[in-house]
């Protein structure tokens, strides 16, 4: 099979797409064949150490130190299950699947190996491969922030920051699906596209417009981007508001820990990919609560420029990259 390799950090020159063996499932895994996946913004996080302020030596420490030490990156996929290992019982050869890799990667690449009860299951007649595999790393996220992280409730306000990327036109439609009163932050460009996902309000940043000028504003603020000042969005919040900071500095984090006032407090992690999150991805997808919304498509010989995508900050929901023959 052809997979893509991340010799080093930096730029693209160091991708090389390589001839592997084919992968063997063991007892309790599937191999799946891929009609799909996508170049995230953590597959660029990675490839290129664009890390957020403070993080520069974990990463190293937890992935590589001069090269990510699983050189294919590449979480999410969709695609067709070949071969089955023992003791699987979920899925069967010909199966239509569609999941995410999580820290395990590997998903550049024609076919990927992954565990039956992790984050992979059936796809819904209602996607299509390429939008199958838009939706894991934006929605994982978006739920297990809005859903674990906020507690997020009906009715209550919400404001997205970022809301046209992969992450954020999940996080509109989820905190939408989920009740709550959705504003966007995104440029005037991707108004109407985050109008039409559900935000109520839309927000555009690039004609003055301040989404923080107002004290007490929103109940949750979902912040995918990270660039207004901490106190600024703290005091944005309504009494006992919860501030995700999706993307952060570890100096902000830290910082966050503190700046709480009249039960405000602010909330970061890394989203982890479940088997039961992607039953929850599946079944808002098939309600019609969660539509894939894709930037662009590029095929696996083609890497270099959908990471150029990625790597502008952007993009409208996620780059999609598909295998050369399909
Ligand atoms: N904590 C976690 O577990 C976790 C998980 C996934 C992702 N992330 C992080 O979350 C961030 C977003 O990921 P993504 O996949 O959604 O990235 P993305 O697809 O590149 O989206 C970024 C979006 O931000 C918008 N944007 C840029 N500047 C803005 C500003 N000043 N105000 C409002 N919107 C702005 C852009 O829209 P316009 O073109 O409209 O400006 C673009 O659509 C990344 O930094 C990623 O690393 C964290």
């Amino acid at each position: 099979m052809r997979a893509v390799i991340c010799r080093a950090y930096g730029g693209t020159e160091h991708l090389e797409i390589v001839e592997r063996e084919l992968p063997r499932p063991g007892p309790g895994e599937i191999r799946v064949g891929l009609c799909a996946g996508t170049v995230s913004a953590a597959d660029w996080r990675i490839r290129s150490l664009t890390v957020p302020p403070g993080y520069g030596l974990a990463v190293r420490a937890a992935m590589g130190w001069g090269g990510p030490r699983q050189p294919v990156l590449g979480t999410a996929f969709s695609g067709v299950v070949e071969a089955v290992g023992a003791d699987v019982t979920r899925f069967g050869p010909g199966d239509e699947v569609f999941g995410s890799t999580g820290m395990n990667m590997g998903a550049h690449a024609e076919a990927v190996v992954v565990k039956e009860d992790g984050a992979v299951v059936h796809k819904p007649h209602v996607l299509m491969h390429s939008q199958a595999a838009a939706l894991p790393f934006g929605a994982t996220t978006a739920l297990q922030f809005l859903r674990d992280r906020g507690r997020l409730r009906a009715k209550e306000r919400l404001c997205v920051v970022g809301a046209s990327g992969a992450v954020g036109t999940a996080a509109v439609q989820i905190g939408r699906a989920m009740g709550a009163h959705v504003t966007a932050v995104c440029s005037a460009a991707n108004a109407d596209l985050v109008r039409d996902l559900g935000a109520r309000e839309v927000i555009a940043y690039d004609e003055g417009e301040d989404p923080f000028e107002e004290e007490n504003r929103f109940d949750v603020i979902f912040d995918a981007v990270g660039q207004a000042p901490l106190k600024r969005r703290m005091r944005a919040l309504r009494r006992r508001g919860r501030l995700l900071l999706v993307y952060a500095g570890l100096g902000t984090q830290i910082a966050a820990r503190f700046a709480g006032r009249g039960g405000r407090r602010a909330r970061d992690g890394i989203a982890q990919e479940s088997h039961a999150d992607m039953e929850e991805i599946a079944r808002l997808a098939e309600a019609g609560d969660l539509r894939a919304v894709i930037d662009s498509r590029y095929r696996l010989s083609e890497i270099a420029a959908a990471y150029d995508r990625v790597a502008t900050g952007r993009k409208r929901g996620a780059v999609v990259l598909l295998p050369d023959d399909v």
